[in-house]
């Protein structure tokens, strides 16, 4: 028998519509909607930054993930050799595949440091029950340890393959997402004075809009709908060509939002009942939440649930930034799915260590000033944020114009509409003709703003 990727017909695909829906929901649903968007909320005073949020969603997030799921579907392979398949080898182009199996590795260290937290937050009054956030997330084997158990958790799903792993988890761990969402919004707007957090969540206060405001909702649309680094690329080279990829990927946007917007509906509320600032940056959750939680009556099992819940979202997002990086090396490489996960498992908790220890564990990673002078790093002072600013904020950004300007020029959008035709009963040919012109002009315009305001640094 032939290796597994030597002929497109024996590459796995997802097995129904709600299989891949839900495998990229659960990778468009993680931290990103749990962990950063209260935090931009917050910051970006409530109302104002989620109505502005809601439109790039709607805008740009959702027309330019058709793109990526086009353009994978299209190819039936990983980013690089998506734009192989369209370039030939040879062409500069593959850089950019490059980029996006780079961002996998980098974003996918960094990524399992937060959610080791996470994971050591649902069991922590076990684990460390009077450590506050800092000696926590500064203690060396507390996050090495966290770190190697939540990559094992992605290894052990990913090496179970699209549908036997990604497909099955996916189906288990989103309706226990839902649901302990339910539980703990139902207990946050029951609270006393939990009507004042929700008017600051939704009413937007116009005067809050500014351009760093918009860059920033703009920069979260990318980041939760998973985009600019080839995840949905690769999630898309499984679907048959049966399926409605704009049908799905509208549900995947739908899913995505109800989850962001339900996660202010935990949040707020229990900040202003409790009289917390919202605009507390990355350490919402982690420091403000927990005391919240021991304020409130049925505190500790909601904080249970809170952390549990956002465990099982970061793992189905994990799951897909290793995918990434594993099609590459089925495809291009022609190893198998298993050796794959193992050695890109290894790497990648190696890479995670500096990230784990930067918050005080180790000096040299957490106070980069002799790098980067002691305003940081575009702010950013410590290995873990300096990553996040560079592969997982600009670094989506840089990757989405290029894949956006690919898509629209070099493929062509108007080739990457007869794609989206195929399967779907529903476009309309004139909206078709709206999306190409958005994919040509629009979007590579508008994420080209974003990659300016990340590098003149106002963020
Ligand atoms: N969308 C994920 C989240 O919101 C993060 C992610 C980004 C996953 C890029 C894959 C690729 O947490």
């Amino acid at each position: 028998r032939l290796p597994m990727s030597t002929t497109s017909t024996d590459r796995e695909q997802w097995s129904s519509q709600i299989g891949f829906v839900l495998a990229a929901a659960g990778s468009a649903i993680g931290l990103g909607n749990i962990w950063r968007f209260p935090y931009l909320a917050g910051e970006g005073g409530g109302g104002a930054f989620v109505l502005i949020y809601l439109l790039c969603i709607l805008f740009i997030g959702m027309p330019y993930l058709f793109g990526e799921l086009s353009l994978g579907r299209n190819s039936q392979k990983n980013p690089v050799g998506a734009i192989k398949s369209i370039t030939g080898g040879g062409s500069a182009w593959i850089v950019v595949g490059g980029f996006c199996v780079l961002a996998g590795f980098v974003i996918l260290s960094y990524y399992s440091v937060v959610a080791g937290w996470a994971v050591g937050y649902a069991v922590k009054d076990v684990l460390a029950p009077t450590m506050g956030f800092e000696a926590f997330a500064a203690s060396p084997w507390l996050n090495v340890g966290l770190v190697a158990f939540f990559l094992l958790l992605t290894l052990l799903v990913v090496v179970g393959g699209v549908e036997k792993g990604i497909e099955r988890w996916a189906k288990i761990l989103l309706p226990v997402l839902f649901v302990l969402i339910l539980l703990v919004i139902v207990r946050a707007v029951t609270l006393d004075g939990a009507a004042e957090g929700l008017r600051f969540y939704l009413v937007p206060d116009f005067s809050e809009i500014t351009f760093d405001l918009v860059i920033a909702a703009l920069g979260q649309a990318f980041f939760t709908l998973s985009l600019g680094m080839g995840a949905m690329i690769t999630y898309g080279s499984y679907l048959p060509k049966r399926e409605d990829i704009a049908m799905s990927g509208g549900y995947v946007v739908l899913f995505n939002t109800m989850i962001a917007l339900m996660a202010g509906f935990m949040i707020f509320p229990a900040l202003f009942a409790m009289g917390a600032d919202p605009a507390t940056g990355p350490a919402l959750v982690f420091v403000v939440l927990p005391e919240v939680f021991a304020q409130m009556p049925l505190g500790g099992i909601v904080e249970f649930l809170f952390f549990l819940l956002l465990s099982i979202a970061a793992l189905t997002s994990s799951i897909s930034l290793l995918e990434v990086v594993v099609s590459y090396f089925v495809d291009e490489k022609n190893w198998s799915r298993r050796k794959s996960v193992l050695i890109i498992g290894v790497i990648t908790f190696l890479m995670a260590l500096p990230s784990a220890l930067s918050f005080g564990a180790v000096g040299a990673f957490s106070d980069l000033s002799y790098l980067f002078g002691e305003g940081g790093l575009f702010g950013q002072n410590n290995v873990l944020g300096v990553l996040d600013y560079l592969i997982g904020s600009a670094g989506l950004a840089v990757g989405a114009f290029f894949l956006s300007v690919f898509i629209g020029w070099v493929w062509g959008a108007d080739r990457a509409a007869d794609e989206l035709r195929q399967g779907s009963s529903t476009l309309a040919d004139g909206f078709l003709g709206v999306w190409i012109f958005g994919m040509r002009y629009i979007i590579p315009v508008v994420v080209f703003g974003i990659v300016m305001g990340y590098l003149t640094g106002t963020l």
